[in-house]
């Protein structure tokens, strides 16, 4: 989704957005600009593409001066193209605007401004805010007022970051909703605006988030913060400790790879400071739950999308079985709209890696209606996600740059793991012998991912012989059958292959129909509570002419005897297995993706951050 960077400070404010922008590559786009306050007036350059087009634009066609804002924009209204890239600029040329989300009223903004002569140059919906910005520009109050009072005209949810040449001391940065995140970065002498914050993470780590109705008004030398009714807010300066190198690709080819790749250690990460081995026992401190509220939870809803919702699935299997509270695993766009039946009893459990997901913050919008309590497992430090919910589990895997989540996938799990074995401890549903072993289990999980990840040579030597498929069936069953649905995902996402993923015992209900040697079945065998039924299921797809690789457990026969490429994973214990399983199903759609030459960390038609409904 869109990206946003701006600068106000005594450097050339051209390179800085640029590089900001490269920053924010891996939330997807179509077309990129800038703007730029050049000698007293507002220079713009834009154009669709990649970033590479708008660095040659500006090596063409030179910009530079102290003031300017960034863009990057996935089209919503208007084709890819540069009279629809931002910024957009008014009919005066002396206001200049960026904006992530949908003006839900633009067509009856846009008829009126068209009836008071208003030309629009755009399809956009972005550009009634410069217009109406720009009609109110002369009012008391200025350019801050002129903001506000459009702002306050729009319908939806929004990000929108503004500069005039009539005050060229200043940059105006708002947040409505949950269209993505507004940050403030704090230098010397200098300030940053963004809407993420490996944007400005190389230039600074004190940062301010606007929260949903807020404006700021950053200078060079300071940053007022203000509610969108005039009302200042106390400036809350957060530090963030994420390294900007390991948002680099270091010896990989991809960041997807990289990020497969960085398990071991985000796993380590996501135990630290929460397991205490010694005396078998969780802490997960910023949820901030005690036993009494454990003990009155009747229900919890996991609400997520794409991957996230997978490791729900997950997580569903885990509290159920260790816990005992009954969960129910509600995909986020569907849950919002379908009135679901939640009382003060009952936890919203959000995931997200991004953490502004638009469909996410609605779900767990209604979950805070009904009076829920509201629970997130984010990886994105500061944002929505994380700020609206009364408790957090935060992932601890650091930025994720490939569209196709990877890490911020197996981190949940472990997550949801934790979470589990905490409830039960809360709620007295375990006995000390039970949870001992069970978070002896955790120990295990990096060095077990690590094997995993060993296999790659394999995994590769199987991706250069099927990178030709144009369908795959992948099977599961019980806690692994989530991560058939991930495989598959996995594999569509990044290399546009048809994938379908099934519980395994679906298969004769009818898609055992489709069976034959030109759809491969991709089974989760693991040595699981579930693993003579998968067993059963192989033979089944054998038997009707189907090639099938399977994942299975070191050491396996039967499953080596049956299958025609096996996917080894070390013997894990069950809870945890998906942690494990999934490893080679990454490597492998990531593999075909690469094998083929495709863009894999930035898929065709995907977003990072998918901040729209
Ligand atoms: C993952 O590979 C996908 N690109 C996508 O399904 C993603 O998991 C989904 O959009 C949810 O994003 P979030 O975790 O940032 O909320």
């Amino acid at each position: 989704m869109c990206g946003i960077v701006g600068y106000i400070g005594e450097q050339n404010a051209t390179p800085i957005i640029l590089n900001g922008l490269k920053r924010l590559e891996y939330r997807g786009y179509d077309s990129a600009g800038l703007a730029v306050l050049e000698n007293g007036h507002i220079e713009v350059r834009r154009d669709a593409g990649k970033l590479e087009k708008l660095s040659a634009l500006v090596q063409a066609n030179p910009v530079s001066g102290k003031l300017g804002i960034g863009h990057t924009r996935w089209a919503t209204h208007g084709e890819p193209s540069a009279r629809n890239a931002h910024p957009h600029m008014g009919q005066t040329g002396e206001v200049v605007v960026v904006h992530n989300g949908i003006v839900e009223n633009y067509l009856e903004l846009r008829e009126e401004l068209t009836a008071e002569g208003v030309p629009f140059t755009s399809d956009t919906d972005t550009e009634c805010i410069v217009h109406l910005i720009e009609g109110f520009l002369s009012v008391e109050g200025g350019l801050v007022e002129a903001v506000r009072r459009s702002l306050q005209r729009l319908q939806g949810a929004h990000g929108v970051v503004v500069f005039s040449s009539r005050e060229p001391d200043k940059i105006v940065a708002a947040r409505i909703g949950n269209a993505g995140g507004v940050v403030v970065g704090l230098g010397q002498g200098e300030n940053y605006v963004a809407s993420d914050i490996p944007a400005i993470l190389e230039h600074t780590r004190q940062m301010v988030f606007l929260e949903s109705q807020q404006m700021a008004v950053v200078t060079r030398a300071d940053v007022q913060v203000m509610t969108l009714d005039g009302q200042p807010v106390e400036v809350k300066v957060n530090t963030i400790n994420w390294d900007p190198i390991s948002a680099e690709k270091g010896e990989y080819r991809h960041f997807m790879q990289k990020e497969i790749h960085e398990q071991v250690r985000s796993l380590t990460d996501t135990l630290a400071g929460r397991v205490d081995f010694d005396n078998g026992r969780i802490t997960l401190a910023q949820l901030n739950v005690d036993a009494e509220n454990a003990r009155r939870i009747k229900k919890i809803f996991i609400t997520a999308c794409g991957t996230a919702a997978y490791a729900g699935q997950v997580g569903k299997v885990l509290i159920e079985d260790i816990a005992r509270i009954p969960v129910e695993v509600d995909i986020a766009s569907e849950f919002r709209y379908r009135d679901p039946i939640v009382d003060e009893d009952t936890v919203v459990l959000a995931i997200s890696q991004s953490g502004e997901t638009a469909d996410t913050l609605a779900a767990m919008e209604e979950g805070r209606r009904k009076g829920a309590t509201l629970w997130s497992i984010v990886n994105a430090i500061g944002s929505q996600a994380m700020r609206l919910a009364d408790g957090y589990i935060s992932m601890q895997t650091g930025p994720e740059i490939g569209v196709a989540s990877t890490k911020a996938f197996t981190a949940p799990l472990v997550d949801l793991y934790m979470l589990a074995v905490y409830l039960a401890d809360l709620r007295g549903v375990i006995d000390e012998n039970r949870r001992y072993e069970l978070v002896q289990d955790l120990r295990l999980v990096p060095a077990l991912v690590g094997k995993a990840l060993e296999k790659e040579p394999e995994v590769l030597q199987v991706a250069r012989e099927m990178k030709y498929i144009r369908n795959a069936l992948y099977l599961g069953r019980g806690i692994n059958m989530p991560i058939a649905y991930e495989g598959a995902l996995k594999l569509k996402e990044i290399s546009y292959i048809h994938a379908e993923a099934y519980p395994a015992g679906e298969m004769k209900h009818g898609p055992i129909a489709l069976v034959d040697r030109d759809m491969p079945v991709i089974a989760l065998a693991l040595k699981d509570p579930w693993y003579e039924k998968m067993i059963s299921q192989i033979e089944q797809a054998k038997a009707r002419g189907g090639a099938v690789v399977a994942v299975a457990t070191e050491g396996d026969e039967r499953v080596a005897g049956l299958a025609d490429e096996v996917f080894w994973v070390p013997e894990t214990p069950w809870r945890l297995s998906p942690v494990v399983s999934v490893i080679p199903l990454q490597l492998f759609a990531y593999h075909i993706a690469s094998l083929k030459g495709l863009d894999v960390d930035q898929p065709r038609n995907l977003a990072k951050s998918v901040t729209v409904e």
